[in-house]
């Protein structure tokens, strides 16, 4: 069957970061009809406010309430999940988040569920958020619907949780400096995610993208670059000897985070020659981030 056909399109979790990029990508491309689905209790929202006036329509419902959420989905072609438990407040549980989402989803007939994965470690599970993503994925595989997963790598502007400070010009690695890492803005994924929807290869696959992978010493120097400044280089690898066994100073939950992820945060294969599109190279979204850090 054509994925043509996919028009009508619900993103839960769209008020998010990455959630308003997809809503944003998906107006844009003006052949779909677009929902945020939102949770009940109504609360103000300027994303929200933002879409609505460029078209989106806002729903709600009430996760818990399987009649609720399969009411809102009646009529939706393609669910894409936005949807976070919220990483900086430790929220890991994906598959607990989204599991009503997927049951909901089939109850009310939508075809292609795209899940909120987003990352780079979907195959790799030795965290809870990586953990609970996979646990979904293979309920999304066993679910009957057509399914895609978008692995887009880190995003740009997540690229100080990764150890870039750009206010202070260092670089704090919890892995080699050699290591490779997929960078993608979330603006681009949104495109990648959008366009998937078009193509039949994406059709029940796991699609991987990247806007650049440099390796953490060449974007170090490309932030030198669009700095004009030389930075400060630390490799710390004891992170996580040092928060098994309690030695100060401590690590946060959010270092081990980067310090589980960063060894593997790069893909052997990407899919990009597969889109219309070029991403936009990683000094042009540098030089962005760079200016939104410093001031
Ligand atoms: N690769 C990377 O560098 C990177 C970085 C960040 C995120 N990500 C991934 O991108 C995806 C989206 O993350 P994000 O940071 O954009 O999400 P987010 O902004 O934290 O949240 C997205 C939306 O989820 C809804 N939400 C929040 N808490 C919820 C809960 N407990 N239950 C149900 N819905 C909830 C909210 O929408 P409403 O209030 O409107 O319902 C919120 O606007 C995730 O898969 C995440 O892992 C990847």
């Amino acid at each position: 069957m054509s994925s043509s056909s996919l028009t009508n399109v619900t993103v839960a979790g769209g008020t998010g970061s990455l959630g308003v990029h997809i809503v944003e990508a998906l107006l844009n491309d003006g052949s779909f009809t677009v929902k945020v689905l939102r949770r009940l209790p109504k609360t103000a929202n300027e994303k929200a406010e933002l879409l609505a006036s460029k078209g989106a329509e806002i729903i709600y419902a009430n996760y818990n309430q399987h009649d609720d959420l399969v009411k809102a989905l009646k009529g939706t072609d393609v669910l894409i999940s936005a949807a976070s438990p919220g990483l900086a407040t430790g929220g890991y549980d994906f598959d607990a988040l989204q599991t009503p989402l997927l049951n909901a989803a089939k109850a009310a007939g939508v075809r292609r569920f795209i899940p909120s994965e987003f990352g780079t470690h979907t195959d790799f599970g030795d965290h809870p958020l990586t953990d609970s993503k996979i646990t979904f994925r293979q309920k999304v595989q066993e679910s009957g619907l057509e399914y895609t997963f978008i692995q887009s790598g880190t995003f740009v502007e997540y690229l100080d949780w990764t150890g870039f400070d750009v206010k202070n010009k260092t670089a704090k690695f919890y892995a080699d400096v050699d290591s490779k890492l997929a960078v993608t803005s979330m603006s681009d994924a949104a495109k990648y995610t959008v366009e998937s929807l078009k193509l039949e290869e994406c059709r029940n696959a796991s699609i991987r993208v990247a806007g650049s992978m440099f390796s953490l010493s060449e974007i170090v120097k490309k932030f030198e670059e669009a700095t004009g400044s030389k930075w400060k280089v630390i490799v710390d690898k004891e992170v996580k000897h040092r928060f098994e066994n309690k030695i100060e100073p401590i690590p946060s939950p959010q270092d081990i985070f980067v310090a589980t992820l960063l060894p593997k945060a790069s893909f052997d294969n990407i899919d990009n020659d597969k889109f219309s599109f070029s991403p936009r190279p990683l000094a042009d979204d540098l030089a962005v981030f760079v200016q939104q850090k410093s001031g």
